[in-house]
C-alpha cells in the first residue's frame, strides 16, 4: 500500500515509485507538512524548527511555550487569522463576523480507490493501477467546521492529487472567502525559480522563469475562465534545474474558472505555494449541513529535471484525466473552414472543401462559426441554435449525408455559453444573461454570457444542442467560449449568494459537458476559448483536445506549443496547417514547416483547400500519409524539448521517442538564418546509449551514445523558416 500511517510517530507517508509525501500529526493535533520529494523512509519532522521568535506567536493550545508557532511550522492546510501570517489556504468568516478557526486532526481513512468529486472533474484510476486515497478530517471544535483533506496517490505515475472539502456541521451560516486546493510548505535549501505560462489572446502559454525573491509571486485569473493570460499551472524548481537535471515540483489546478496560484518566500527562508479558486469574486455562504468542494490539484515531483516532470504530466493526463472513446482511438485528421471562409460560406462551398479534402486523405470536415441563426458576422445570433437555411438549404441531415458519402466525417462549432444582444434568445430571455440589474453590461464581441448557474438555462442548452446533434450524423463538436465574464449577477441567487456565481458558472459548464459527452460518447469534443483561453486539466476531462491558439503561425506556435508542453501532452493540442501569408502575423513559412509544427499536435488543416495548387495538394497528401504512419509514435510516444525558443533564436528542436522506443522523430525548425552560417548542433535525448539507430532513408547508423553525447548538426536553411525532420529506427 502506498499510503502508510506510522502510528507510533503519528505520520502518514504517501509513496509513489520515486517520490514521497509526508504528513505529520503533531502533539497538539495540528496537521503539518513534513516532506515532499525523493523517497526518504523516515519521519522528517525532525526538521521542524522550534525557537522563540519575535512576532510569531503561539496558539492557545501551546500554553506559554514560546517556541511553538504556526507562523513557522510547515502546514498541510493553513488558515488565515490565527497566527500564521503567511498566505492562508482557507479564509472564512464565522457567523459572528470573526475569521478565527483552528483545525486539529479528527480522523482519517485510507481507501483502496481514487476519490471522486461531486460535480467537478477529477482524475481517475484505470483497471489494475495502484491508486489509493487518504482522507484526513480536521475539525474546529468551537465552530464545528470540518475540513477534509483528500490525497490521491498514483504510485506508478509519480503523481499525488489533492482536493479539499469544507463541511459546516455548526448551527449557523458561515462565509467562505478563500478555499485553496493545496498549500505546500518547504524549507529553502537553495534559491528557487518559478516557471509559469502567461500570455494573451493569440499568444498563450508563454514560458517565463522567475527567481523567487522576498516577495509574493502570484498568477491567476478573475475572468471566469482559466484564461489566456495565465495558465493554472506552475513549476517550482531549483535555480540550477535544467531539462535533464535537478529538482522540480509541478502544481496544476484541474479547474476551468477563476484561480490564484501564489509562491511566497517567507521571513525564515521557507517557501509556501498555494493554488486554488482564489478570493476575487468569491464569497461562498455555507449553510448548516452544507459542504463546499474545492477542485483537484495535480502534483508531481521530479528529481531528474523538467523533461521528466512534463512526461509525468503527459502520461497522467493521457491516461487518468482524458476520458471517452477518443482517449486511445486515433483522432481523425480534420479540415476546419474558419480561416478558409470565416462567415462567408454556404453548403456548396463546404461541399467543395470536403470533396477536395477527401481526395488528399483528410477525414473530417468541421463547419465552424456562422451556420446558425442570422450569424453573418460576430455581432449577432449566438443563442439561436437553428440552422441558417439560407446558407445550408438542405439542412444538416442532407449536408452530413453528402459529406459522409465523400468518405468524410462531419463536425460542428458551438458557443453554448453565450448570447448575442441581437438574437431571438436574448430578446425572449434577457434575464438569462448575467448582467447587474439596471446596468448595461460590458460588451465583448457584442455578446453577453448566459447564466449557467440556472438549471433552466442549462436544460435549454442541452436540449438545443442535442436537437442539432440528432439532426444529422455529427461526429465532432468544437465548444467555444469567446469572452471573459464581467458584471456577474444572477437573478436566481439571493444577494448574499452572488459570491457563489463564478464557481456555479464553472459547475454549470461541467454539468452540460458531462450530460452531452455521456449522451454522445462517439462524438469527439474539442475545447476552445478564442484558441487556448481555457486550456486546463478541467476541460481536458470532458474534451480530449483543445484548440491551442487562434494563432496558427508556425513560428509563433513554436513558443506557444513549447510552453503548453510543460504540462499538457501533445495529443491534447489542437493544431492546424493554415494558409500563408498567415492571417494572424502575415508571415510566410514553407508548407513543410507548417506541417511539422501542426503534426506535433492533433493535426489538421484550416485553409481553403480549393484554392491550392496541384503541387500543394500533393504535398498535403504526403504530409497526411506521413502523419498516419507516425500517429502512434507522435501521440503515444515520449516528448522531449531539445531547445528553448525563448533562449535560442536560431532554431527550435524537439524529439519524440515511440512508446516501444524503436522509433525516433527529430524536428528542427530554423527560426533565424545567417549568411555563412555558424555551426549549430543539438543533442538527442531518451535513447539507449548502446543501441544503434538508422537514419531512415539512408544506410547511416549511429549509436545512441553518439546522438546523445555528440549530437546532430542543425542543417543550414535554404529558405526562411525551413523545417527539418529526421526519422531514426532502432536496428539492433
Ligand atoms: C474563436 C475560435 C476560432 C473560431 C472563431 C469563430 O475565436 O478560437 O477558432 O472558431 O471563434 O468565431
Amino acid at each position: 500500500m502506498a499510503i502508510v500511517f506510522h502510528k507510533e510517530q503519528n505520520y502518514f507517508s504517501l509513496t509513489t515509485n520515486q517520490t514521497e509525501y509526508q504528513i505529520k500529526i503533531d502533539r497538539y493535533g495540528h496537521v503539518l507538512h513534513s516532506h515532499y520529494g525523493n523517497i526518504v523512509n523516515q519521519d522528517m519532522s525532525y526538521l521542524f524548527s522550534y525557537e522563540d521568535r519575535g512576532f510569531s506567536g503561539s496558539p492557545a493550545v501551546a500554553g506559554t511555550d514560546r517556541t511553538y508557532s504556526l507562523d513557522v511550522l510547515p502546514q498541510e492546510y493553513p488558515v488565515f487569522g490565527m497566527g500564521d501570517y503567511r498566505e492562508g489556504a482557507l479564509e472564512l468568516e464565522n457567523a459572528d463576523g470573526s475569521y478565527g478557526v483552528e483545525f486539529v486532526y479528527k480522523e482519517h481513512k485510507i481507501l483502496d480507490e481514487k476519490y471522486s468529486l461531486q460535480g467537478l472533474p477529477a482524475s481517475y484510476r484505470n483497471n489494475n493501477e495502484k491508486v489509493s486515497t487518504l482522507e484526513i478530517t480536521l475539525m474546529d471544535d468551537i465552530t464545528q467546521i470540518e475540513v477534509k483533506l483528500l490525497y490521491g496517490v498514483f504510485e506508478e505515475k509519480d503523481i499525488i492529487t489533492r482536493a479539499t472539502k469544507v463541511v459546516n456541521l455548526g448551527k449557523e451560516k458561515i462565509n467562505l472567502l478563500k478555499v485553496d486546493s493545496v498549500s505546500l510548505d518547504k524549507n529553502l535549501e537553495k534559491e528557487l525559480d518559478v516557471i509559469h505560462f502567461h500570455g494573451r489572446h493569440n499568444m498563450e502559454r508563454q514560458y517565463e522563469r522567475t527567481a523567487i525573491g522576498n516577495s509574493m509571486f502570484s498568477i491567476g485569473s478573475h475572468r471566469g475562465s482559466s484564461s489566456h493570460q495565465h495558465n493554472p499551472f506552475m513549476i517550482l524548481c531549483d535555480k540550477e534545474t535544467t531539462e535533464a537535471y535537478g529538482e522540480s515540483y509541478g502544481v496544476m489546478l484541474m479547474y476551468s474558472g477563476n484561480f490564484l496560484g501564489t509562491v511566497e518566500k517567507t521571513q525564515f527562508n521557507q517557501v509556501r505555494s498555494t493554488m486554488g479558486i482564489g478570493r476575487q469574486g468569491f464569497r461562498y455562504p455555507l449553510e448548516k449541513g452544507e459542504e463546499f468542494i474545492a477542485p483537484e490539484v495535480i502534483l508531481s515531483f521530479s528529481n531528474d529535471g523538467l523533461t521528466k516532470l512534463s512526461q509525468n504530466y503527459h502520461t497522467f493526463i493521457k491516461n487518468n484525466v482524458v476520458r471517452g472513446e477518443y482517449k486511445y482511438k486515433r483522432r481523425p485528421i480534420l479540415i476546419n473552414n474558419w480561416e478558409a471562409t470565416y462567415f462567408d460560406f454556404d453548403e456548396e462551398k463546404l461541399l467543395d472543401i470536403a470533396r477536395e479534402s477527401s481526395e488528399v486523405g483528410i477525414e473530417l470536415l468541421v463547419m465552424d462559426d456562422g451556420w446558425f441563426g442570422k450569424r453573418n458576422d460576430d455581432n449577432t445570433g449566438l443563442g439561436d441554435w437553428f440552422v441558417n437555411l439560407e446558407k445550408i438549404p438542405g439542412g444538416l441531415k442532407n449536408l452530413t449525408t453528402k459529406v459522409n458519402q465523400m468518405g468524410m466525417k462531419f463536425g460542428i462549432w458551438f458557443e453554448p455559453e453565450m448570447v448575442s444582444e441581437d438574437s431571438d434568445l436574448y430578446r425572449k430571455h434577457p434575464e438569462w444573461s448575467i448582467n447587474i440589474p439596471n446596468r448595461t453590461g460590458v460588451r465583448s464581441r457584442n455578446q453577453f454570457v448566459l447564466d449557467l448557474s440556472r438549471a433552466d438555462v442549462r436544460d435549454y442548452l442541452v436540449e438545443q444542442i442535442s436537437a442539432i446533434l440528432d439532426s444529422g450524423n455529427i461526429e465532432y463538436l468544437k465548444w467555444d467560449m469567446n469572452r471573459s465574464l464581467s458584471n456577474v449577477y444572477s437573478e436566481s441567487l439571493k444577494p448574499s449568494e452572488q459570491g457563489k456565481f463564478y464557481h456555479l458558472y464553472v459547475l454549470g459548464v461541467y454539468e452540460i459537458l458531462e450530460r452531452l459527452t455521456s449522451a454522445y460518447p462517439y462524438i469527439l469534443f474539442e475545447g476552445c476559448s478564442g484558441g487556448g483561453g481555457r486550456f486546463d486539466a478541467g476541460m481536458l476531462y470532458y474534451t480530449p483536445q483543445i484548440w491551442t491558439s487562434d494563432n496558427t503561425d508556425a513560428i509563433d506556435r513554436l513558443r506557444i506549443q513549447h510552453g503548453t508542453s510543460f504540462g499538457y501532452p501533445i495529443n491534447t493540442n489542437g493544431s492546424h496547417v493554415s494558409a500563408v501569408p498567415n492571417h494572424q502575423t502575415g508571415r510566410i513559412t514553407p508548407l513543410a514547416t507548417r506541417g511539422m509544427v501542426a503534426m506535433t499536435g492533433t493535426f489538421g488543416y484550416e485553409l481553403d483547400i480549393t484554392s491550392l495548387s496541384k503541387e500543394e495538394k500533393e504535398a498535403i497528401k504526403k504530409q497526411i500519409s506521413h502523419f498516419k504512419e507516425n500517429y502512434d509514435t507522435i501521440h503515444e510516444g515520449e516528448y522531449y524539448r531539445l531547445s528553448n525558443p525563448w533562449e535560442n533564436e536560431v532554431f527550435t528542436a524537439w524529439q519524440i521517442v515511440s512508446k516501444k522506443r524503436d522509433k525516433i522523430l527529430l524536428n528542427i525548425i530554423r527560426t533565424r538564418q545567417y549568411a555563412n552560417d555558424p555551426i549549430f548542433t543539438v543533442k538527442l535525448k531518451g535513447l539507449v546509449e548502446s543501441s544503434h539507430y538508422r537514419l531512415i532513408g539512408t544506410d547511416k547508423v549511429f549509436t545512441g551514445a553518439s546522438l546523445m553525447n555528440g549530437g546532430w548538426e542543425v542543417p543550414r536553411a535554404k529558405e526562411e523558416y525551413q523545417g527539418f525532420e529526421f526519422e531514426f529506427e532502432v536496428v539492433e
